[in-house]
């Protein structure tokens, strides 16, 4: 697959940032076994990952807009309006505890539409990439599909558990419950945004979780869109990033998913 400009210029600015990553996430190892824990290193190396990207993104588009999880929002003088949207690490708590599950997520958005979408695992090294009208891609060779499976009873489902103290907990459990005695396996993979990817991929059935954010959203659900997927809001068929919530599977199991979800009350 021939890699548009665009493209480059993302992965260009994720891969730059992974080596920061890499090499941090050995450092973890040490600092697992130490009281204080790698908890402020670990912010650090997020806030070090997103000062290359975006120095990256806007030395190649000075004129683009900027959503950072970790410096916020920068408006562009862009006529197009174009943004950046990017997490530098998504999966944080992953990170923290060495477990090589997280991902920098890269999206742009031109006039409030998602155009472009990356997602990286630099310990893997698994790049997802996808351009709207373009399909999506892993490793720029292989095109994404979500998965055909028909019956919920095959399903491997992928969820996010609301934070400690979060008010949403009683209802996650119940949807959780509901969810649990229908399907194949349940899993809980902590980066929305590979959740969203394996989803595209074909490797999970199905993902719901509430309360994200836009960048743990953009780039994962353009995505699935061009994986012949869908993704909308748990409750309605509303665009995900007005609340954060978000269901995403094909068209057949979504709409199971939907009625399981919205018929577990707390
Ligand atoms: C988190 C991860 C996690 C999800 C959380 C997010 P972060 O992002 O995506 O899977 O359950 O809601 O906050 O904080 O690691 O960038």
């Amino acid at each position: 697959m021939s890699l548009s400009p665009i493209l480059t210029v993302m992965i260009n600015a994720a891969r730059k940032a992974a080596r920061g990553l890499q090499r941090d996430f050995g450092e973890v190892e040490n600092l697992q076994v130490s009281v204080k824990g790698p908890g402020d290193f670990v912010t650090a190396s997020d806030r070090k990952a997103e000062k290359i990207i975006r120095e990256e993104l806007l030395k190649a588009r000075p004129l683009f807009g900027f959503l950072g999880e970790e410096t916020g929002d920068l408006e562009g003088t862009d006529p197009a309006k174009h943004r950046w949207i990017v997490d530098p690490i998504d999966g944080t708590t992953n990170f923290i505890h060495g477990v090589p599950f997280f991902s920098t997520a890269i999206a742009l958005e031109r006039q409030g539409e998602v155009v472009a979408g990356l997602i990286y695992n630099p310990i893997s090294d698994e790049l997802f990439t996808a351009e709207r009208g373009r399909g999506a891609f892993l490793n720029d060779r292989r095109r994404l599909r979500v998965a055909a499976r028909r019956d919920i009873h095959d399903a491997l489902i992928c969820c996010g558990l609301p934070h400690r103290g979060n008010e949403g907990n009683a209802q996650f459990r119940a949807e959780l419950t509901a969810m649990q005695g229908r399907v194949a396996g349940l899993r809980r993979s902590g980066s929305a945004c590979l959740d969203l990817a394996y989803v595209a991929a074909g490797r999970y059935d199905g993902y719901w979780e509430r309360g994200l954010k836009p960048w743990d959203l953009a780039a994962g659900m353009l995505m699935v869109r061009e994986a012949g997927g869908f993704v909308t809001d748990i409750d309605s068929q509303a665009d995900p990033m007005a609340r954060g919530d978000v269901l995403a599977a094909n068209a057949d199991l979504i709409v199971e998913m939907r009625k399981l979800l919205k018929d577990a009350k707390a």
